[in-house]
């Protein structure tokens, strides 16, 4: 694409007096004339053009040159789409099949036997036709190009915008989750944390943890469908109260599972699948070891742990060591030991994580 500082057109030429080539053009089209060799090519070094003109020498070194300085041209990232012609001498098909694949966009040939190569002596009409159509070409591709960047920012913007907005509803839905259990806290952000810290121990991608991490904090947001009396109940539950419980991995998986977002699709995967263990006697599908899905048994790690060194109604905080030995006696019975081990694997994080966001320990 060119500049506004930029010559529409560069004639290259070996001759004094380039008149006739120049005069094929408009007087408006600006013009740059300059000799073969390399002032050709350093002056179009950064320069861009719609047409570069290249008159060959009637000998066919003249003519080679005139071939590797094309070839030069073509490297240059902003010249790929200039035009280029060449006018040359030389046997027709020959030379014509040279120039092109030396990436010329087309060739204007003098009459076999031309000894004096110049504009002149060439159908004048046919070489500014053919210039004209290259100067159009060379702007229609700029123009296509220019929109065809202008649409890809476009899309990549609207792209950002909407993963903004996805992440910005979870981070809602979880504010709905914590106001909802009043338990939470900074539950959800310790879960989150330590959910990335396994998914990093596990080798999972920056961007597959940062996933699983928001997506984890709505792991319990089917609590929002359980009554008071059961949430906030002080004191054990009754069999029936469990029940009704344990209904909130199923309603947060109702609640999320047919969003068109792959995000909330995520966190309806792990709402459903959080409270499975490793052994097969978790809820509600009793899903046994890989059965669980990856996102559900990384939870199932980070947020029982969390339980454990919080505060309950019933039960006062755990020491974080004691938590520890809990996620190691119960790795292969609870949890995936893969996920226990890339916890532990990643212990110094957790501990300063929680030394930032500390879980209310007094019962
Ligand atoms: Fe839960
Ligand atoms: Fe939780």
């Amino acid at each position: 694409m060119t500049n506004a500082a930029d010559p529409a057109v560069v004639v290259v030429t070996a001759r004094p007096d380039p008149g006739g080539l120049t005069r094929l053009f408009a007087a408006s089209v600006p013009i740059l004339v300059v000799e073969q060799g390399d002032a050709a090519l350093a002056a179009l070094a950064e320069r861009a053009a719609d047409l570069v003109l290249i008159e060959a020498g009637p000998t066919p070194d003249s003519c080679l040159d005139a071939l590797a300085l094309i070839r030069g041209l073509r490297l240059r990232p902003h010249l790929a789409h200039t035009s280029i012609l060449l006018v040359a001498a030389g046997e027709p098909a020959e030379t014509r099949r040279r120039a092109l694949e030396a990436g010329a966009t087309d060739v204007v040939l003098a009459p076999p036997g031309t000894t004096d190569l110049t504009a002149e002596g060439l159908d004048a009409s046919d070489l500014a036709l053919r210039g004209r159509n290259l100067i159009a070409l060379a702007r229609a591709k700029g123009a296509v190009e220019t929109q065809a960047r202008t649409l890809a920012r476009e899309v990549e913007r609207a792209a950002a915008e909407s993963q903004e907005r996805e992440r910005e509803i979870i981070r809602r839905l979880m504010l709905a989750a914590e106001f909802r259990d009043d338990q939470a806290g900074d539950h959800l952000t310790r879960v989150a944390g330590c959910v990335l810290a396994i998914a990093d121990g596990l080798g999972l991608s920056e961007e597959e943890g940062n996933d699983i991490a928001l997506a984890s904090t709505m792991h319990d947001i089917g609590k929002i469908g359980v009554a008071d009396s059961i949430l906030h109940k002080p004191g054990p539950l009754t069999e029936p109260e469990r029940c009704e419980m344990m209904q909130h991995a199923l309603r947060g998986y109702r609640m999320l599972h047919d969003s068109p977002s792959r995000l909330l699709r995520l966190a309806a995967e792990i709402a459903l699948t959080h409270h499975e263990r490793w052994d097969g006697a978790g809820y509600p599908q009793g899903l046994k070891g890989t059965e669980i899905p990856l996102p559900g048994r990384i939870t199932a790690v980070a947020d029982v742990f969390d339980a454990l060194i919080s505060a309950r109604v019933y039960k006062p905080g755990w020491p974080l060591e004691r938590a520890r030995r809990f996620l190691e006696e119960q790795s292969g019975a609870h949890f995936d030991p893969d996920c226990v081990a890339a916890f532990l694997s990643r212990w110094d994080d957790v501990v300063a994580l929680i030394e930032e966001r500390p879980a209310d320990r007094a019962a």
